[in-house]
């Protein structure tokens, strides 16, 4: 078959090495992309007096009929062609349908750019679907978090107990990441918010095209400084990778806790069966499968950024086939993060907190700091405070005894500030209670996060 640059060789490309070459079968993705990148390139040079009136009018009418015709049938855009790329598959097919006009399409264009215009289309339809995902993983959180109805629990430090928090703070810690991915996404998609048209295949374009105004159909907010730039950059998609890896490694780490809290030996939430696998062989086991997954595929998504920045580093100036390496990293990322925040969303649903559980474990030695406080608030620096405080636990763990044990007397014996209030004092709740910053895990400073956050999912709509 005649390729886009089949006159300049005498004879056909070998077949293997040309199949190697070939990116049809995943840039078939950007199909609707580049057919929308090439209705704004012909519109462009007709304004420009490059393309007669009637061309262009053939041309845009030949473009919409196939993006007409891949709605209804998605198998058109099949590889049954043996075409190149995409771009190779969207010519052909235009020029199947309106014969020499189509021939005119790439007037000073390269598939340079091209392929730079529709990633950076794709992404503009496709970030929204991906921070939608976040918001609905955020929901579920929320959800979450209202069923855990104030709740206490332990929180902790080298994963030991630290000091009591309220359920709904410790799951509204995990939105705070999540906004900050879908705000680093916005970031993203401001990066890739530029017109490389008009930059050729690296020098630029020899026909006055109005980039501007091409900028502007095609929803860009400006356009490229530098063609030689625009020719090499796929900065964009190391930044989405970057986005999707961080997205990822937050999702890994909601994972692990959710399956540590899971577990027989924290029994903090109940994981729903249909959330659950069993084993084959011990008839007992009740797994988290999907958090494990969730937790595993996160090194995959690394792996595509550090593999795509390791691509790019060594690059000359200008296009080099490498280059086409970044849409399976970029594709295979996009997938893995939505399946990743779908999949995690879904099993969070199904938790069930179990309060009683959760109580118990937030009282305890848990409360040292408090004792300290306590002591403070009666005037011992901070520094004497911990000493007493450190000494009594050393010695409670010695009598296997904790805080609530003590009476008014023994208190005593270990500073004479403590007063018979100090054991109202001493309680997960007071604890909590105590807390008075707004970021803290005060109730009052929880149920305005936790309206806050959803007046950011309301916002998100
Ligand atoms: N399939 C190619 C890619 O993904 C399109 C650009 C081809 N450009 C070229 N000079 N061969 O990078």
């Amino acid at each position: 078959m005649a390729h886009l640059w089949s006159g300049r060789f005498a004879g056909d490309p070998d077949a293997e090495l040309f199949a190697f070459g070939s990116s049809f079968r995943f840039d078939k993705r950007l199909f609707e992309d580049d057919v929308r990148g090439s209705v704004a390139w012909a519109a462009g040079l007709a304004r420009a007096g490059v393309l007669s009136p009637a061309d262009a009018t053939a041309i845009d009418g030949g473009l919409r009929a196939l993006l007409d015709r891949a709605a209804a049938d998605p198998a058109f855009v099949s590889e049954k062609h043996g075409d190149e790329d995409v771009h190779a598959f969207v010519e052909r097919e235009l020029v199947a349908l309106v014969g020499d006009a189509g021939r005119r399409l790439h007037t000073g264009r390269s598939r340079n750019e091209q392929v730079a215009v529709d990633l950076r289309l794709y992404l503009k339809r496709r970030v929204p679907e991906i921070q939608r995902a976040i918001a609905g993983l955020v929901r579920a959180l929320v959800d979450l978090a209202d069923r855990a109805d104030g709740a206490l629990m332990p929180s902790y430090t080298h994963l030991r107990r630290a000091q009591p928090v309220l359920v709904a703070h410790f799951l509204l810690s995990h939105c705070a990441a999540l906004r900050r991915d879908a705000a680093r996404l916005d970031a993203v998609l401001n990066e890739a918010d530029e017109l490389p048209l008009g930059s050729g295949a690296i020098a630029g374009t020899a026909y006055a095209i109005d980039v501007h105004a091409l900028a502007a159909a095609l929803g860009f907010s400006r356009v490229a400084r530098n063609s030689m730039d625009v020719s090499g950059d796929r900065d964009f998609v190391a930044s989405f990778l970057h986005a999707a890896s961080l997205g990822m490694v937050h999702l890994s780490r909601i994972a692990e806790d959710f399956i540590l809290f899971t577990s027989e030996e924290f029994g903090f939430f109940e994981l729903d069966d249909r959330a659950a696998t069993g084993s084959s062989l011990m008839p007992q086991k009740k797994n988290p499968d999907p958090l494990e997954l969730v937790r595993g595929k996160s090194g995959r998504v690394i792996g595509h950024l550090t593999g795509w920045l390791a691509s790019m580093k060594g690059l000359a100036a200008g296009y080099n086939k490498d280059l086409q390496e970044d849409k399976e990293a970029l594709f295979d990322g996009e997938d893995t993060w939505i399946a990743c925040l779908r999949a995690t969303a879904s099993v969070i649903a199904g938790l069930t907190p179990n309060a009683a559980v959760t109580t118990r474990a937030a009282s305890g030695l848990l409360l040292a700091t408090d004792v300290a406080d306590y002591l403070v608030s009666k005037g011992l620096p901070f520094r004497d405070a911990h000493e007493v405080v450190g000494a009594l636990v050393r010695r409670l763990l010695a009598e296997k005894r904790s805080f609530e044990d003590l009476t008014a007397a023994e208190w005593r014996t270990h500073s004479p500030l403590f007063g018979d209030d100090v054991s109202e004092a001493v309680t997960a709740l007071a604890s909590v209670e105590k807390k008075r910053t707004p970021q803290s895990t005060h109730p009052d400073a929880v149920a305005a996060a936790l309206a806050e956050t959803k007046a950011w999912l309301g916002s998100r709509r």
